[in-house]
């Protein structure tokens, strides 16, 4: 949520800073500026609306901008305060030469704010970012060092931050903090990036160094200081990046949508690679660092997360617990962090993120490590936040995902979660040795399964052009697939603003049910074999009673489906505990191919951002 990107050096700055945001433009997308110094004047530009704005805004100023040699830029997801160009990044301090970028939020703003309009300060926004440009410029005064100025100006802040600040007396300068935000430096040749993700610079450099909490850098095109929170020089470890600026591609596709989806089958591949090496021998998740006995003794394990990721938490618990006989509670984390857990030490807490940095999330897992629970996470970032938190950590492996709407990582997480339940149930012994090689042979036949739905995508957009116009749509399904139905659901919603609800087929009847008529697309799941096929059908044909318009995504060969179903969307054949990874994609499709043709914003849907981290 929000994108920050710094340079210091030789390069074009504004195009730095400008393909920069675009490469951070999935955290948030309502407003965008850049603050540059250009031969020691602070010029500010800011755009509302997409980014596109910023840029043509920059073209017609062309002129004015003479010889930059650093700048600051931000992409904003609005908190405090509307998408209005006052409110838009960089903020300034009343005289204009303290200019800074802000991700995060400050808890004490308001007062803060009383205090520093006491004191003569003049507030254009109704941000709490601006509150640290005063601030900070107020401590500028005193010292006329703009580290010093941060690090007094950071005791008085509560709340989360990433920051990036410059000053006109300055030149050539970035100074910037972290406070539970990310924020990370990309080394160079006489060049220096600060950015909030790595996209912002992957394309200049793989060599970077994460700021923790409290640390300060000061940040030149030659050279780059840390300080610590009580204003030692510290070392900071540089790492080797492990991305490729090609990942950041479309490579064709329309959208990184549809990109991400059809990379699902390779991303399988690329999880159960090393971890599911053959149908005779256990899973390898040398990650969990948990010993065997404490795994086998365990009783109770709570799964929290948020979005797409509380749906696989969901198929999470319905395997660990089929597969074990262990407990296991799914939370959304916003709910678990408000109220009297039974979290303690015996417990195995199991954070889901794809960002790693979902504010909830990581509030909750901090609160679930206080109580001595062991905490592992399962996300697509082991460079992120929670990932430090961790004492255990699953990397899913999906790579980067830009767009918006989660669907590889999805898919990823579930493998995870499949995986953990089938390394949990080795350990205590719970499931036939027939069974598990039986598992794991499926598990290794999905890739190619799923090949077969992308190649047969065309029909899933027959059908998504036949319902594109409906204003609400239903999806129902039993058991495991109840989070297939919701993730569904919500990937529709998300990227097509159709109204769209997911429900447990058995509860239609208790009051949805009213809802339907011919205006009401009903997609059922359907998974011959299954526990739950007849009863889904029982349920179909109660919809179809009052004229819903019925569509079905199964396996099954059925003849009779044709006389209830008038879209029949076909799956290949899986063990339905295994289904909620196969039935996922064709919903994602389908959500996808209806915002296309509905001519959404499928990468950027409004008001959403890829990751949230205010909560
Ligand atoms: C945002 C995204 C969702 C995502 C949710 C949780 O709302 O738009 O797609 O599912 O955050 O994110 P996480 O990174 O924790 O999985």
């Amino acid at each position: 949520m929000c994108g920050i990107v710094g340079y210091v050096g030789n390069r074009d700055v504004i195009k730095v800073l400008i393909d920069g945001l675009v490469s951070l433009e999935y955290r948030g997308y309502d407003s965008a500026g850049i603050a540059v110094n250009d031969e020691g004047n602070i010029k500010i530009y800011k755009s509302i609306g997409k980014l596109i704005n910023l840029k043509n805004l920059l073209q017609e100023k062309k002129s004015e901008i003479k010889n930059v040699k650093s700048g600051i830029g931000h992409i904003r997801w609005a908190t405090h305060g509307g998408a209005t160009e006052f409110n838009a990044h960089p903020h300034t301090c009343s005289c204009g030469k303290l200019v800074l970028v802000h991700n995060g939020i400050i808890e004490n703003f308001k007062e803060l704010k009383e205090k520093l309009i006491k004191e003569g300060c003049i507030f254009r926004s109704q941000t709490d970012t601006e509150t640290i440009a005063h601030l900070f410029a107020l401590e500028y005064g005193k010292t006329h060092d703009l580290k010093q100025a941060v690090q007094n100006g950071l005791k008085q802040l509560k709340g989360a931050y990433a920051i990036c600040v410059m000053h006109k007396d300055e030149p050539d300068k970035i100074v910037a903090t972290r406070k539970n935000a990310p924020l990370l430096i990309g080394l160079g040749e006489n060049e220096n990036f600060v950015a909030s993700d790595i996209p912002a610079f992957i394309e200049y450099t793989k060599k970077a160094i994460y700021l923790d909490d409290g640390d300060i850098a000061v940040v030149t095109p030659t050279n780059i200081d840390f300080y610590d929170e009580n204003d030692n020089l510290i070392k900071k470890k540089t790492e080797q990046l492990p991305w490729e600026p090609i990942a950041l591609s479309k490579l064709g596709y329309k959208h990184f949508m549809l990109k991400e989806i059809h990379e699902q089958p390779d991303v399988i591949r690329n999880v159960l690679n090393g971890k599911l090496c053959s149908i005779d021998e256990p899973i390898v998740l040398n990650e969990v660092q948990i010993d065997n006995d404490k795994l086998k003794n365990l009783n109770r394990i709570e799964i929290i997360a948020c979005g797409t990721s509380l749906h696989a938490a969901m198929v999470g618990k319905y395997i660990i617990e089929d597969f074990t006989g262990i407990a296991v509670e799914v939370e959304p984390s916003s709910e678990y962090i408000y109220r009297k857990t039974v979290t303690n030490d015996k417990t195995l807490v199991i954070g889901v993120s794809q960002s790693g940095e979902t504010a909830d999330t990581i509030t909750a897992i901090r609160q679930a490590k206080e109580k001595g629970a062991h905490v592992l996470i399962i996300t697509n970032r082991p460079d992120s936040s929670m990932a430090r938190y961790a004492d255990s950590l699953i990397p899913v492996s999906a790579g980067i995902e830009i767009s918006v709407a989660a669907t590889k990582s999805y898919t990823a997480q579930l493998l995870s979660f499949y995986l953990l339940a089938i390394k949990l149930a080795e350990i205590k012994n719970s499931l036939s040795l027939e069974y598990l090689k039986n598992l794991k042979h499926e598990l290794i036949q999905i890739p190619v399964k799923l090949e077969e739905i992308l190649n047969n995508k065309i029909e899933i957009q027959k059908c998504a052009r036949k319902f594109a116009n409906y204003k609400n749509f239903i999806f129902i399904a039993r058991g495991i697939n109840l989070a297939t139905a919701l993730e569904g659901a919500l990937k529709l919603k998300e990227v097509s603003y159709i109204n769209a609800t997911g429900y447990a087929a058995g509860e239609l009847k208790h009051g949805p049910i009213a809802m339907l008529d011919e205006t009401m697309p009903v997609l059922s799941i359907l998974i011959p074999g299954g526990i739950t096929y007849d009863k889904i059908l029982s349920n179909s044909e109660e919809a179809k009673a009052r004229n819903a318009r019925l569509i079905a995504l199964t396996s099954a060969e059925d003849e009779h489906l044709k006389d209830i179903f008038e879209n029949i969307i076909k799956i290949p054949p899986v063990p339905e505990i295994l289904s909620p990874i196969i039935a996922n994609v064709p919903c994602q499709l389908l959500a996808y191919y209806i915002s296309e043709f509905l001519g959404k914003d499928v990468d950027q849907p409004r008001n959403l951002a890829k990751s949230v981290t205010v909560e």
